[in-house]
């Protein structure tokens, strides 16, 4: 039986079951009424004649009796009468009861109750009669007694007429009832079906337009877009088993994620990897009702998600988001990615007092502006040292339960500069690597941090430290030098201090160049413009956390000089600039963005036509899905920093354009510009060559143009995110015997 039949019988079955029973009632409660009220009305015409005969009950026929009776017979529904003696002989019977009077009036006369009398329901010539009789009495002694015959078959009609009316009732309601479900069948489960079933046909057929079409209404949305999470998986997963195996007919020597795999499985020999960070990689944050899951505007993250994808693992990190506590469970741990798990995310909670000095303070208002040269004046205090110490010991307490013998452990950043100390001595077999994403500076720089000493002890507790450049590794040499008493070795970059060697190493981190998330249609240039409101033909973009490194005021003002120098792009050239808030809580920070939003009014304000604005600024997080359209459409990314570790979105840039298309204009002062030699490199500082390097990204031969993009490309293909993870682990796991 199908569906729709199946559900309609089901329906009716229940409706006429309830209608039924219903009816059943009423009926019950009607006949009981209509046989009260006969009672009732017959009793009282038994009174009135009680009276009216008495006196003429003589035994001899009496013509005024007969009168009598004859005319009450007339009324209504009062079949007919009859008057009987003492001795029960009958002394008067109306006409209306001639031939019909009950079989046997003497066992209904036999001791009838004085007051009351007595009634009885009977067929009486196959009619349904009420017979009632009561005594006549006359001075205290019986003179006879009145029976009254009263024909009862209008309450079988009435019922009847009940039965009829609600089964007309229920016919309809049974009738609506399937209209009504056949119409919402249709609607809303077979036109879907149908719809989702043709859906999944195209993209089977590989129309890759379709996957960005999913049914997006209706009771299979959920389910839609789950196949829709599937289908995307499948198609990345496809894209780098096609890149795969095109890197191994190329060269084999190329790094993927299933090379990885194999690789840290064979590194790692069954021991456990842990990876440390401050930044979660999944956020479960509010959104009004609902819980989302987000992955923060982080280079760290966009590093290590693939890697720990690659190799499962479990990653350690602050439960920074505001429904992290509701997505984990009894040991604080989740499955990450929420919509395919491949690793396990153990979070540690922090409260405000230490997030305030050892997230805020410490680590990005002390540490963050003493790496990074960029004029903005380290601030150190006491306190915030104190509770830097503290999350330090308090993720080395939340190792203990996850270290066994021999564990990997790779502690990410300055957040965790005493870390690999803490560790080490809790657990003197492990083997510790701690990348610093940011830059060393020099040995006098750093030396105006009044905790030097320790942090580099704490450093130094690691078996191998990673910087990104080997200028960021030759000044962090120098400055250990400089300040512990230790023995360098500058021909392995290794120091030896109190018996323990730690080398040190740069490895430039990057990007997964393969598994770069698909576009949906209608995501073109001209789409993004129009999106944005701005009618233009050339689109510049900028994506980058809204920090004071990464010189995007000076970005600003090379457009602005840009369009002073080349009025002719005025109406033509846009600069879309992404910005995620970060850090908001710090001063600095917060002042940063009104700086921002001031320049770029103050830029719009001088150049802005009707339909056209130099400068869009998009202040929110985007993700992933949502910045590589801007990547694909640029006809220039900039990235300006004016003091940068690596800067791994001059890498997404590249990696996103297989159109070999785009120009990059890049910071000398960031570490990707040691590997990008095809970028336009600039100095941020100096806004007029900024504005040049614009003119020129905007006008370079397409040749020219595809030739160093393609430079590039490999450049990051090579030197991908798997090669850097399969550096640090080799090295790491190449480590022996170090106390
Ligand atoms: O790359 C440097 C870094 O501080 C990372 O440690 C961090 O994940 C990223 O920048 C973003 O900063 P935050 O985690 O403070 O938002």
């Amino acid at each position: 039986m199908r569906i729709t039949t199946r559900l309609i019988v089901a329906l009716v079955i229940a409706v006429t079951a309830v209608s039924g029973v219903a009816t059943y009632l009423t009926v019950q409660q009607e006949r009981n009424r209509l046989t009260t009220e006969l009672e009732h009305r017959v009793w009282l015409l038994a009174e009135g004649l009680e009276e009216s005969t008495g006196p003429l009950i003589s035994g001899a026929p009496s013509k005024r009796l007969d009168r009598i009776i004859e005319k009450i017979s007339a009324g209504k529904r009062v079949e007919g009468i009859a008057v009987f003696d003492n001795a029960d002989r009958p002394v008067s019977v109306s006409k209306g009861l001639s031939g019909k009077l009950p079989p046997d009036p003497g066992s209904i006369l036999k001791d009838l109750p004085d007051e009351t009398g007595k009634g009885v329901f009977e067929e009486i010539a196959s009619q349904p009669m009420y017979v009632f009789a009561m005594p006549v009495i006359v001075d205290d002694l019986r003179a006879g007694s009145v029976l009254i015959v009263s024909d009862t078959s209008y309450i079988d009609e009435h019922i009847a007429g009940i039965w009829r009316r609600n089964f007309l009732r229920i016919l309809a309601n049974a009738l609506l009832i399937s209209v009504i479900t056949l119409l919402i069948v249709r609607w809303s489960i077979i036109g879907p079906i149908a719809q989702m079933s043709a859906w999944i046909k195209g993209i089977h057929k590989g129309k890759t337009d379709d996957l960005f079409k999913f049914p997006k209404k209706g009771i299979f949305e959920p389910i839609s877009k789950e196949i829709s999470n599937i289908v995307k998986s499948l198609a990345v997963a496809r894209t780098q088993a096609e890149e795969e195996a095109r890197v191994r007919r190329q060269a084999g020597s190329t790094w993927t994620a299933e090379r990885l795999k194999v690789h840290v499985k064979d590194k790692l020999q069954d021991r456990k990897l842990i990876v440390v960070s401050n930044r979660e990689p999944y956020m479960h944050v509010r959104s009004g009702r609902l819980i989302e899951c987000i992955s923060p505007a982080s280079g760290l993250v966009t590093a290590l998600d693939p890697i720990l994808k690659a190799c499962s693992g479990l990653w350690v990190a602050h439960g920074s988001g505001n429904a992290d506590r509701e997505a984990v469970d009894g040991k604080d741990m989740v499955r990450v990615p929420p919509e395919n798990p491949q690793y396990v995310l153990k979070r540690i909670w922090l409260s405000q007092e230490e997030e305030e000095g050892y997230y805020y303070g410490l680590s990005n208002e002390g540490l963050w502006p003493l790496c990074h040269i960029a004029h903005t004046r380290p601030i150190f205090r006491i306190d915030d040292w104190a509770r830097y110490q503290e999350v330090n010991l308090k993720f080395a307490k939340a190792l203990d339960d996850e270290i066994e013998e021999g564990t990997y452990i790779f502690i990410q950043d300055y957040h965790f500069s005493i870390l690999p100390r803490l560790i080490k001595q809790r657990h003197p077999g492990t083997k510790i690597a701690l990348f610093w994403h940011i830059p060393w500076p020099n040995p006098e720089a750093f030396g105006i941090c009044p905790w030097k000493r320790e942090i580099l002890h704490g450093m130094l507790g690691a078996d191998l430290i990673g910087f990104h450049t080997q200028y960021h590794c030759n000044n962090f040499l120098e400055t250990v030098d400089r300040t512990l008493e230790c023995r360098t070795n500058w021909e392995s970059f290794s120091t030896t201090r109190m018996g323990h060697s730690t080398i040190v190493k740069p490895f430039p981190i990057s990007v997964d160049f393969s598994g770069r998330p698909p576009v949906a249609p209608g995501h073109g240039k001209d789409d993004l413009l129009r999106e944005l409101g701005v009618r233009a033909t050339m689109l510049g973009v900028g994506v980058d956390r809204l920090d004071y490194t990464k010189g995007i005021v000076e970005r600003f003002r090379a457009v602005e000089r840009f369009l002073e120098k080349n009025p002719e792009y005025r109406d033509v050239f846009t600069f879309v600039q992404i910005g995620a808030p970060s850090r908001e809580h710090i001063k600095r920070y917060h002042d940063f963005v009104g700086e921002v939003v001031s320049e770029v009014d103050r830029i719009n304000w001088k150049f802005q036509s009707a339909d056209w604005k130099p400068i869009v600024f998009l202040k929110r997080h985007f993700s992933h899905a949502e910045i590589e359209p801007f990547y694909r459409n640029a006809d220039l990314c900039m990235v300006t920093s004016l003091h940068d570790g690596m800067n791994l979105v001059a890498k997404e840039f590249i990696a996103s354009r297989d159109d070999e298309k785009g120009a990059l204009i890049l910071s000398t002062f960031a570490g990707a510009s040691r590997e990008l030699r095809d970028a336009i490199l600039v100095n941020p500082y100096d806004i007029e060559q900024m504005a040049d390097s614009i003119k020129s990204a905007l006008e370079m031969d397409p040749s020219e143009q595809s030739q160093r993009m393609r430079n590039m490309r490999e450049v990051v293909r090579e030197n991908n995110i798997y090669k850097w993870a399969a550096d640090v682990i080799t090295e790491l796991t190449n480590i022996r015997g170090n106390p």
